[in-house]
Parts: structure tokens; sequence; C-alpha cells
């Protein structure tokens, strides 16, 4: 009997909703792992792809590298199939792939994608007619249409296409954006709608099943461009409401009006305002990064996306205009910073999590040393902070005990476990970027 590419779709359907099809995630990071775990949950084997070897053995290990995910959970994981492996050759053996690498930007502020088309290049020679690829990187609209299409075109030697409906061969692609907020409890990570775009029909409707088992909602758009777009919209939504309480915390400060009373005030209204909260700077790999993948697109088509740049503007400042206000609190001691030992208490770039990609905490540190200052930091996340893409600090992190010993605190991340009322007792000085002294009247506290 002949097998048509609609019987393929059904096949797979079918393997999806009996748990028998074999997933496999490209990139056991932040967004991966966690997904890895869910499906497994849902008694799917699960196959995780990592080129970091370490990320491998600790996984097949049973042990976990991320904080906030328990090591019982990848035991319990291993016990329903899961294993990581670096070896693309077993790609093969799966039914579908999603691919969850890293999408940074470059030196020049420009996208990154070194990490998706690696991923993908090395996914092609091993694709499978009927397989169904869904990429999850955040990134510009086209990429999966312009990119990945091609790629995975290109390098398969069966010569397979795509399938962009349920009657034609080859294989399936779709995007679905991760829209996970790290370190936020109060949603369940299966009652965050799953959007979905797919290369055609075929491909939107198999995707659809896919996350259909792990998510409670998905919500389907017309191509994957869309979806691309819907996440890029989402964060840049954020970046210029942020960059907007950012601008006008400096106004406030100004005409001495606490931001946080009238946010506070303002979100009472039961309508057509949201509340989002200013802070010494932008961090994490999304709301930083990612407003930069549409602008650089945004110029292909003569285009210039504004908000976007503005926002930038506002937001890249903040760090500055934390250093300048340690400046102003020292010189008010009588200290120049200059000589000054200051702690910086939080390295992750917000509270309770254990990731300090982009953190504000960096470029802050960054800019007391380049003005003299004996910089520390505290952080209960990070014992140690070596070097990373953009920074090379090489520290250790102080006790808290140590406060009395230094000229200033500048709160920067206010992890719940910090005893702020205690902090502000023992230290000379605290600058305050995180309203994280609210209630506590201290003289020596500097709000900013
Ligand atoms: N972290 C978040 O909260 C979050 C939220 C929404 C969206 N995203 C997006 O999800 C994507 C992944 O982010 P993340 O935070 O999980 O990154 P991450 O750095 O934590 O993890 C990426 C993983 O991919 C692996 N990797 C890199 N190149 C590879 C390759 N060629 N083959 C196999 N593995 C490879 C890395 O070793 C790493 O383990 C990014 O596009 C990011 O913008 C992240």
């Amino acid at each position: 009997m002949t097998v048509t590419y609609f019987d393929k779709t059904l096949e797979i359907k079918q393997r999806i909703e009996t748990r028998k099809a074999r997933i496999g995630i490209v990139g056991m990071g932040y967004v991966g792992l966690p997904l890895a775990l869910l499906f497994s949950e849902e008694h799917f084997v699960i196959t995780g792809f990592d080129v970091d070897s370490r990320k491998v053995d600790t996984l097949n290990g049973g042990r976990s590298y991320i904080v906030r995910i328990p090591g019982e959970e990848i035991e319990s994981a291993r016990k329903n199939g899961f294993a990581a492996t670096a070896d693309y050759g077993r790609i093969v053996e799966m039914d579908v792939v999603i691919i969850c690498v890293p999408t940074p930007l470059n030196e020049y502020h420009e996208p990154d994608l070194s990490y998706v088309t690696g991923t993908v290049k090395s996914i092609a020679p091993h694709l499978q007619e009927g397989q169904l690829i869904i990429l999850e990187s955040t990134t510009y609209p086209g990429t999966t249409e312009e990119v990945v299409v091609p790629l995975l075109e290109a390098g398969n030697q069966a010569g397979l296409k795509v399938a962009r409906d349920a009657g034609s061969a080859g294989f399936y692609v779709a995007f679905s954006p991760e829209r996970e907020d790290p370190g936020n409890d109060t949603v369940a990570r299966r009652d965050i709608p799953k959007v979905v775009g797919g290369c055609g029909p075929a491909a939107l409707s198999l995707a659809s099943t896919v996350y259909a088992s792990i998510f409670n909602r998905t919500i389907s758009v017309s191509s994957p461009a869309a979806a691309e777009m819907t996440k890029l919209l989402e964060n840049i939504y954020r970046c210029v409401n942020i960059a907007l309480v950012n601008e006008l915390k400096q106004l406030c400060l100004r005409m001495d009006i606490d931001i946080f009373e009238v946010i506070d005030a303002a979100k009472t209204k039961p309508f057509g305002f949201q509340a989002f909260y200013p802070g010494p700077g932008l961090g994490g790999h999304c709301i930083p990064i990612d407003p930069f993948y549409l602008s650089w697109k945004a110029k292909e088509f003569d285009f210039h996306t504004r908000f976007i740049e503005l926002a930038g503007q506002v937001n890249l400042a903040m760090p500055y205009f934390v250093v300048e206000n340690v400046i102003e609190a020292l010189s008010r001691h009588g200290k120049p910073l200059h000589g000054a030992r200051v702690m910086v208490l939080g390295m992750a770039y917000k509270r309770d999590i254990d990731d300090l990609r982009e953190s504000p905490s960096l470029t802050i540190i960054e800019l007391l040393q380049k003005r003299g200052a004996k910089v520390a930091y505290n952080d209960p996340f990070f014992p140690t902070v070596g070097q990373g893409r953009k920074y090379a600090l090489n520290m250790t992190s102080t006790p808290l005990e140590r406060i009395p010993d230094f000229d200033c605190v500048v709160i920067v991340t206010d992890h719940s476990q910090y005893d702020f009322a205690k902090i502000v007792k023992k230290a000379n000085l605290v600058v305050d970027t995180r309203n994280a002294t609210k209630g506590i009247e201290a003289a020596n506290i500097v709000r900013c």
C-alpha cells in the first residue's frame, strides 16, 4: 500500500496522542530543559541534544545545573526514558525536533543567528520524511522561512523539501515562541497559552497537537512570521513600558515624588493600565536583546523602529544613572568614589533566579571599577562570577557580615532572602535601585 502524506500526518498525530512519538529537544538550557521535563511528565520519551558535554553528563547522571530544577526531577525524567546526547546522528530516531538554542546579539548589536544556523545544519543531514522541526528560539520575523527551511532543504542528501500541506511529501516546519517568565511561580507553565505558526496547515496542525499535550491552550497564527512577530511584540511592549517608567522615575526624583507610590495608585485603575516598575537597567536573555532583532530586520524595509531605539537609549543609560547616584551619595558623606569600598547586592538580573545574562549588576560593577572604586558583591545564587561573553570579573561573593566594612551598599537585585532592614542597619550608606527598602526609615538610604 502507498502511504500518502495525509496518512503520514495522521500517523504522527496518533503517535503524539498515544505518547509514542519520540521528541528531541536541542539546547538543554533555561528553555529546553524545563520543556523536556514537561514532555517527560506526560510520558513522552525525550532525548535532549546539547553541544556542551558537561550538561550532557550532568543530566545523564540524574543531576541538574539549574537552581530551580531539583535533581529529583531529572531523576524521574530518566525513569521515563529521558537521556541527553551530543550525537546529532540520533536525530533520525525522532518524530519531532524542537530547537531551543541561544539567539544573542553580536558586538554591533545585530542578531547573531550562528547557534540557530549551526544547529539546523547539524540536523539537516539526518532529516527524515514526515519529521516535524519546530524553532522556539526568539528571532526576527522571517527566520523560519528564510533561514531554517532553506538550510534544512539544502542540507539533506535525500532531497527532502518542506511539506506545506498534508498531501505533499517532505518534512514539516513550525515556529512556536517560548513565553516563560523565569522566577514567576504565579502562572503554571501549562497555563501559558502556546502560540504556533506553521509552514502550511499540516505543520501547524501537527505542532499544535504536540503542544496540546503539555499546554492547556494553543493559539494558531497564520504563519511562522506572525508567531515570530508575536513574541517580539510581547517583549518590545515590556521594553518600551519599562523605559517609560525608568524615565518618569528620574523626573519624579527631581520633583520629590515617589514613583512607586504613583504606580501603585495608578494600577488600581481596573482597565487601560498595566504596572511596570523602574530599576537599575534591563537584564536577561530577552528584553534587552529581542527588540534589536526587529529593528535590525526593519532596516531591510527602510523602516526605523523609533520606539525600540528610544527605549533602548533610556534603558541602557540606567546603570550609568545608578553610578551617578552612588557618586553623589558618597560625596554627600564626604567620600570620593575613587578608592571607596562598594558592595553590590545581587548579581542575577532579577529577584530569586540564578541567571546573570545581561545583568545590570555586571555593567554597574564595571563602571564603578573603572572610576576607581574597590568593588565586592554578594549573591546567594552566585558564589563566584568568572568570565562571560561580555565580562571578566573573576570575583567571589562576599558574606553579608562584611557590610559594615563598606562605604556604600548598592541594592541592584532584591532577592527575597535578603533582610533589608538588617542590611540598612549594618550599612554606612545604602543606594537602593529597587525600592527594596520601602517602609524602612533611615537617614543612610538613598533611593534612585
Ligand atoms: N531564558 C528565558 O527565560 C527565555 C524565555 C523566552 C525565550 N527564550 C529564548 O529561548 C532561546 C534559548 O534560550 P535559553 O535561555 O534556554 O538559552 P541557554 O543558553 O540557557 O541554553 C541554550 C543551550 O543550547 C546549547 N547549544 C548551543 N548551541 C548548540 C548547538 N549547535 N547544538 C546543540 N545545543 C546547542 C547550549 O549549550 C545551551 O545549553 C533563546 O532564543 C532565548 O531568547 C529564553
